[in-house]
């Protein structure tokens, strides 16, 4: 498996894949793989005829220095589980430097307020840091198509914004979320969950599926109550946020309309860990 650490070397190899007009299937993350990662893998690899995995823990997207620097970091291990999956991958693990000279800042982007809704009220600056970190990678790459998980259904809805924006040809496949037998979206960040708060996390997923059961015959007010007090008292989880959203501009309801499509999104802290997920609701 061919491993770059700098740009020059993975542009020579894109300069190639072009001049033989081979489609590009890149899967960008930040490492500490996991079943998630590797389903997003496995599809870009029918879909293409190469495909390059980034592995870089973006700085500029972590707005808690504490949590950028707990961020698990298994480099080894994660190019072990991509060559289990294919030899053919090519594997991108540039430094800082490498992708932003000596100096990592964001550029600061409007993406049509999609950045300012919920995960934007609490981690003020990660999406211009992640906006910045793809439009760099896809310099890099040139992709034909890129391929992001639900998980992260606000980042993904802000990258095809970005698309847009820096008017960049590549198609953005969004993937389903990928679960734990309990329920739980897999996330790097689980791997930092004790025991206790592993088991008890499946409360995330058993609620988003009892408001998708109960969004048809439910107020939107009285379902927002419900899932409060579910985690009410809790003694291992803490509820950031839980909101019911319009999926194309990501503002949250207080009341259904018709023929408008929506989804249910969730911030909760597992002692330090935070954990997020969604739900698609009609
Ligand atoms: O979802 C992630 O892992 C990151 O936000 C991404 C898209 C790789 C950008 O650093």
């Amino acid at each position: 498996m061919q491993v770059h650490n700098n740009k020059r070397d993975i542009k020579a190899d894109v300069a190639q894949f072009l001049r033989e007009k081979k489609t590009i299937g890149f899967v960008p993350t930040m490492g500490a793989l996991h079943d998630g990662h590797l389903a997003l893998v496995q599809k870009a690899l029918t879909e293409n005829s190469v495909v390059v995995v980034s592995i870089f823990v973006n700085p500029t997207q972590f707005n808690n220095p504490e949590d950028l620097q707990k961020y698990p970091r298994t480099i080894s291990n994660d190019i072990n589980l991509l060559s289990t999956i294919s030899n053919d991958i090519i594997v991108f693990c540039p430094t800082s430097e490498e992708i932003y000279g000596s100096n990592p800042i964001s550029i600061s982007y409007d993406f049509c307020g999609l950045e300012h809704e919920m995960e934007g009220k609490f981690r003020s600056g990660h999406f211009d840091g992640v906006g910045t970190v793809i439009k760099h990678l896809f310099e890099i790459i040139s992709p034909t198509k890129a391929y992001f998980g639900e998980k992260d259904f606000q980042q993904l809805q802000i990258i095809k914004k970005l698309t847009e924006i820096e008017k960049m040809p590549v198609q953005i496949v969004g993937c389903p979320i990928y679960r734990e037998e309990s329920g739980l979206a897999l996330s790097s960040r689980n791997k930092r969950l004790t025991d206790t708060q592993l088991k008890e996390a499946s409360l995330i997923y058993r609620t988003l599926l009892e408001v998708k059961n109960s969004f048809g015959t439910k107020s939107v007010v009285s379902l927002n109550e419900w899932v409060t007090k579910q985690f009410e008292n809790h003694p291992e989880l803490t509820l950031e946020y839980f909101e019911i959203a319009e999926v194309s501009t990501l503002k949250s309801i207080t009341k259904k309309d018709k023929n408008i499509t929506y989804r249910a999104f969730i911030a909760v802290f597992a002692g330090e860990v935070r954990l997020i997920d969604n739900i698609a609701l009609n």
